[in-house]
């Protein structure tokens, strides 16, 4: 199944974003508050061109109903709420070296990346919250979909079982390493 496939083929990828620079700094006992809004400002420019463009996939939208999967709002609220103004966020810096979406299977293959991400966002929410002293504030990216995250999740996956024909596989796979490849350089640079 193309889901399985997926998590093995891009596993490398996982383990290598984990040390992207900013993800490092996350799990550091020493990690602040301004450093956190930093990283989902990077989270924001990242996202907002990204989302932008699986709009051009209007079929694949309805049927996932993906605007209501859409991180950007997320992180907008979370931004918000830890203080920075909408002239802030409208001028942070947006990212222009993006994966692939042009055709379903690669739109398919990012998307992969960036449910699995809420997946296991899980658990570093909990960390944050306790670790930045956040109470209910700044966390509804890192929470995602909360309760309903591991059905979110699951959905998701059959989604790509029953859709993704066997030729198109290895364009969805292929897509998927991009994004992790193109965040991590997003996530590692100063710019
Ligand atoms: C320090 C950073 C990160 C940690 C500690 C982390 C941790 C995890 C964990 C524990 C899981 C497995 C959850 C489970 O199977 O129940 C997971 C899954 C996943 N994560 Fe991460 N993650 C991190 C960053 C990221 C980033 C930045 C991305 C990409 C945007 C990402 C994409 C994924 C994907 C796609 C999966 C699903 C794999 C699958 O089952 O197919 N992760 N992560």
């Amino acid at each position: 199944m193309i889901s399985e496939t997926l998590k093995v083929e891009t596993s490398a990828c996982h383990d290598a974003i984990e040390n992207a620079k900013r993800f490092t700094r996350l799990g550091s006992e020493d990690f602040s508050r301004d450093e956190y809004v930093e990283m989902l400002s990077r989270f924001y420019g990242f996202y907002k061109p990204l989302e932008e463009a699986f709009r051009g996939h209007p079929a694949l939208m309805e049927a996932l109903n993906y605007q209501q999967r859409f991180k950007l709002p997320l992180l907008i609220q979370d931004l918000t709420d830890l203080g920075v103004s909408p002239q802030a966020l409208d001028a942070f810096p947006v990212c222009t070296d993006l994966p692939p979406t042009d055709s379903l299977p690669q739109a398919l293959g990012c998307i992969y990346v960036m449910e699995g991400s809420t997946h296991g966002a899980q658990f570093i929410a909990k960390r944050l919250q306790a670790q930045l002293q956040l109470g209910d504030q700044g966390l509804s990216y890192y929470r995602g979909y909360g309760s309903q995250t591991m059905s979110q999740w699951k959905a998701f996956k059959e989604y790509l079982d029953t859709t993704v024909h066997t030729a198109e596989e290895p364009t969805v796979v292929q897509a998927a390493t991009q994004a992790f490849q193109c965040l991590q350089r997003w996530m590692d640079s100063d710019n």
